[in-house]
């Protein structure tokens, strides 16, 4: 049996009357990164806080390598790393003093923080920048020394809160190699935030799709995929009455596993087989008058299992404009 590094159960936080955790229930096996993917306020943040002893939860308990984050909240902290969603490294220092001071808090020995200082630079390819100030970091270097300033300590366990938040999909391509590298190398087990379904998909063994505080489903991205059919189509209609003139007929007939609409005229069916759905759902059309503007299938992402599971898009406008502003507080509104 390998060894479970985070088991949470029944978590649950309240703001105010709000739930923004609701019974959440999972567990992370050694060696394994598990991911959490959801929209913005899905309560990803705030079931990361309650597990790294940030926050208390109102009900439900978590262990981590063992240890309760109720009644072993320190021995917690040296089990883990963290990188936090909106950066905490600070920005007058130096990568190496930002580095330095979190070894000296952790109590990592002198002799030995020095070269894993130098080997974990290397690894996030700072090095040459490790005497430079911070405050001169692109938002992908910030993000880079936190990561390694996150596994100075040699943590059981590293948490990433949405580790590529509003970065470039260069800068994030890089961020997902290390992530993958780190797995390879010391096969770290990694819990990490994402309201990116491809970041999800490329890192993620397993993913929790979570909404409005509640876990919907777990499974590996191919599982969750499999899951709602093989293959997508998404038909584009003249207007929303004639969408649903069609989702009606495709209905009565069975010819589509499920149906979403992503917005008032577009409708996503889920199907076994789009070769022989497609004309199908254009007979309907012709015997129904209905005009169809565009027809378009594909396999289905971890978006569309989201969709037929919602009813709702992950990639949402606020979302964007969040992303657009955090990305642009973590660069100190700096020029470039
Ligand atoms: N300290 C807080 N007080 C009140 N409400 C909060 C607090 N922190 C988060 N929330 C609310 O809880 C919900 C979940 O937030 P969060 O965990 O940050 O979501 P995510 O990280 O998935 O975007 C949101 O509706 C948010 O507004
Ligand atoms: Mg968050």
């Amino acid at each position: 049996m390998p060894r479970e590094v985070v088991v949470a159960e029944g978590l649950t936080k309240v703001f105010d009357g709000f739930k923004a955790v609701d019974e959440v229930s999972f567990r992370v096996v050694e060696g394994e990164v598990f991911g959490f993917l959801g929209p913005n306020g899905a309560g990803k943040t705030t079931t990361i806080n309650m597990l790294i002893t940030l926050m208390k939860p109102t009900k439900g308990e978590a262990w981590i390598n063992g240890y309760s984050v109720l009644k072993e909240p320190d021995k917690v902290r040296r089990s883990i790393g963290v990188v936090f969603q909106d950066s905490t490294v600070d920005r007058e220092l130096t990568g190496w003093e930002n580095m330095w001071i979190h070894g000296v808090t952790y109590k990592v020995p002198r002799d030995v923080l020095k070269r894993k200082i130098v080997d974990l630079l290397g690894f996030v390819e700072l090095d040459k920048y490790a005497k430079t100030q911070v405050r001169n970091y692109s938002g992908g270097m910030v993000r880079r020394l936190e990561i390694a300033r996150a596994l100075l300590h040699e943590p059981e366990v590293l948490f990433l809160d949405e580790p590529t938040l509003g970065l470039d999909p260069q800068t994030r391509a890089k961020i997902w190699e290390y992530i993958l590298e780190l797995k390879r190398r010391t096969g770290m087990t990694i819990f990490l935030t994402t309201h990116y379904m491809d970041e999800a998909e490329r890192l993620c063994d397993r993913v929790a799709i979570i909404d409005h505080g509640k876990i919907l489903v777990v499974g590996s991205p191919e599982e969750l995929k499999r899951m709602i059919g093989r293959d997508v189509v998404y038909v584009k209609a003249f207007d929303e009455r004639s969408a649903k003139m069609l989702i009606g007929e495709v209905a009565r007939r069975g010819l589509a596993l499920s149906y979403a609409s992503p917005s008032s005229n577009v409708v996503s069916f889920t199907v076994e087989d789009a070769h022989s759905f497609i004309p199908e759902v254009f007979e309907v059309s012709s015997r129904l008058g209905v005009h169809i503007l565009e027809v378009k299938y594909s396999k289905p992402t971890l978006n569309d299992v989201f969709l037929h599971l919602t009813g709702r898009e992950l990639r949402d406008e606020s979302g964007s404009w969040m992303d657009f502003m955090r990305a642009r507080m973590r660069r100190g509104f700096r020029r470039g």
